[in-house]
């Protein structure tokens, strides 16, 4: 079973991803990762993409290095994972470089797809849940969380984030049996609960 979580900045995805990696432990062997990152040449990618010092990134480079991050922490951790029957959780996966890369940066959601086919073939998650929280809520959590790292793309503006949500939606239409969208704008404990629900049901369903 391959789960992602998706979600802009700000909507508690991160947090709640630990909460349920627990709670599936009764299901079998979890492993928990994330995008971009989770394996040492992925997470050397990860640096060079979010340094808030390389504003020269052009698009096209943004999202091939994703593409490649994706590529080589997929094939290297992901897959022997799941070959291992374990439960693999992660922190983004491609609907994350539709939204932002295809949808926000204008590349557009098929060039985007394109690019991610040659770095991953037709991989796909089992299930996915989108956090889904107006831009301007979850980048004020965001602000007013002292601990966490601020990336390049945090530096965006509202303008940006609007389009980043407006992207997962059309993501979310397109593939409506897999991703399930949650209301991100409650409590930890609550959105906690609605994302277990969510997600026992499709894993019971699926069995
Ligand atoms: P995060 O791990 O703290 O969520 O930061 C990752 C950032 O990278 C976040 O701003 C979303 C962005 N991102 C993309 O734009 N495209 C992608 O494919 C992925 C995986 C992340």
């Amino acid at each position: 079973m391959f789960i992602t979580f998706e979600g802009p900045e700000g909507a508690g995805k991160t947090t709640i991803l630990h909460k349920i990696a627990q709670r599936l432990q009764a299901y079998g062997e979890v492993l928990v990762t994330r995008e971009p990152g989770g394996i040492e040449i992925a997470e050397k990618i990860r640096e060079v993409i979010l340094n808030p010092m390389h504003t020269a990134m052009n698009e096209h480079t943004e999202a091939l290095l994703y593409a490649a991050a994706r590529s080589q922490h997929y094939f290297e951790r992901i897959i022997p994972a799941l070959a291992n029957e374990k439960i693999v959780i992660c922190d983004r996966f491609i609907d994350s470089s539709l939204a932002y890369q295809g949808y926000a940066r204008n590349l557009g959601i098929e060039q985007v797809a394109a690019i991610n086919k040659f770095a991953i073939g037709d991989a796909m998650p089992d299930i996915t849940i989108l956090f889904d929280i107006e831009p301007a809520k979850g980048l004020a959590r965001i602000a007013a969380n002292e601990q966490r790292e601020i990336n390049r793309l945090d530096q965006e503006t509202l303008a940006f984030h609007t389009k980043v949500r407006e992207g997962y939606h059309k993501v979310a239409q397109m593939y409506t049996s897999r991703i399930i969208v949650i209301n991100a704008d409650a409590t930890v404990d609550e959105v906690e609960q609605r994302v277990w629900q969510a997600l026992e049901a499709r894993m019971n369903k699926s069995e």
